[in-house]
């Protein structure tokens, strides 16, 4: 009989989006009237820009004529779309990248949880806490995290807590770590690091050797000024960082899928026998092996994000968002909660009532208010006692929910 890879044996049931679907579908076989109100996951609301739908239709006429018909693309991303992207999200930051150092992908969660293939076994992983489930996940899956402790945290995984104590800001590990994975602005709390305080974590891996894995996906949500765009922007970050870009959120692309992953050339790892091994050569060497691109059509609607037209379209339904942030800031605010995040990001995090469990408060709020949210706990044992919402609803939804929070006795 074929043997199955344990690790996956080691995972809790279901992955955190799983888990929150099954209670819903719990309570609407109950409640089957109830008008839910989805702030769970991250999910975008807003159809897709005028100028990313243009660009999709041209594609699939050219798709359908046999003298523009596209087969297999390369690997790595059609050029049109890499030098788009280095022109538009890198240059302006005075970062210089050159075109086979971006590799597109079908989105930033795929490859986070992908480029564990290229690391070994035993680096030690350090993660801010909480986290997007998908990091330790992934490192679960690659045998990299030990056991599971009673706390909810896995023995071989360095936490780094982020809370409101610490004002979000994680501390740099008291042991040594190989991989770092950081993500600003922050799922789930939606708080930042400013130019300064991201430059210790790579000044720290630049000392260490240590490799920054850095998720910025929702960049694009960035309003204050102090706060960096890519991690490319703090001097050294080349050589020691990988930078995970999505359109997902930027340009409402969860249901079409394309992100970005830069791997710059200077940034190297170890083998064992002491060689140093450009990391860009390993992830094209995987990418090449086990993925066959993103489909042109796709990589058009992509390259539209970059039109002035669809900058303008994309900026638009993002300030829509984040009004939406700001309105349910506020309503949190005025019913005397804690609150962070929300000015950068399209989460808010606030504290539950009354040091409530975070599930238990998720219960609630779904049966009491029909509201749905994400349970901080399910992020990571130092997202206990807290519960994520999201902006990314209609307008009109926003206001309902927190009309009912009002009148919510919690
Ligand atoms: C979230 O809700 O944390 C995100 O939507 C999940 C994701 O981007 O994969």
């Amino acid at each position: 009989m074929a043997l199955v890879n344990e690790n996956y044996l080691r995972l809790h049931g279901r992955y955190l989006f799983s888990e929150i679907a099954r209670k819903v579908n719990v309570f609407k076989t109950i409640h089957p009237e109830a008008k839910l109100i989805p702030m769970g996951i991250g999910d975008v609301t807003k159809p897709l820009a005028g100028a990313v739908i243009d660009a999709m239709h041209k594609a699939v006429n050219e798709m359908s004529v046999g003298s523009t018909f596209r087969g297999y693309g390369p690997e790595q991303g059609y050029r049109f779309l890499v030098e788009k992207i280095i022109a538009s999200d890198y240059e302006p930051r005075g970062v210089h990248l050159e075109p086979d150092e971006v590799f597109v992908s079908d989105g930033c969660k795929s490859d986070m949880g992908n480029i564990g293939d290229i690391l070994a076994q035993d680096n030690v992983v350090a993660v801010t806490d909480p986290v997007y489930p998908v990091y330790v996940d992934t490192n679960v899956m690659d045998g990299r995290s030990g056991i599971l402790s009673e706390s909810g945290g896995w023995s071989n995984i360095v936490y780094l807590p982020c809370t409101a104590e610490n004002n979000f800001i994680p501390e740099l590990p008291d042991k040594h770590v190989d991989i770092i994975y950081l993500c600003f602005p922050n799922n789930p709390t939606g708080t930042t690091l400013t130019k300064t305080e991201l430059k210790i974590w790579v000044d720290y891996a630049l000392k260490t050797g240590a490799l920054i894995l850095y998720d910025a996906a929702y960049e694009a949500f960035i309003t204050e000024k102090n706060v960096p765009h890519s991690i490319y922007e703090i001097k050294g970050a080349k050589q020691c960082a990988i930078e995970f870009r999505s359109f997902s959120k930027t340009a409402g692309f969860t249901g079409l899928r394309c992100g970005y992953t830069v791997v710059p050339k200077e940034v190297l790892a170890g083998s064992r026998s002491g060689e140093k091994v450009a990391v860009n050569a390993l992830w094209n060497r995987r990418q090449t092996t086990k993925f066959n691109g993103v489909s042109y059509i796709t990589q058009r609607a992509a390259e539209a994000v970059y039109s002035p037209e669809g900058q303008a379209q994309c900026a638009e339904n993002i300030a829509y968002y984040l009004e939406n942030a700001s309105i349910i800031r506020s309503s949190l605010l005025e019913m005397g909660l804690e609150v962070f995040g929300g000015v950068n990001a399209p989460y808010i995090w606030f504290k539950t009532p009354e040091g409530l469990g975070s599930w238990k408060f998720f219960d609630r709020m779904l049966y009491e208010t029909n509201v749905i949210g994400t349970p901080g706990v399910g992020f990571g044992p130092s997202g206990e006692g807290y519960l994520r919402l999201t902006a990314f609803g209609s307008r009109e939804d926003t206001l309902e929910a927190m009309a009912r929070f009002k009148n919510w006795k919690f």
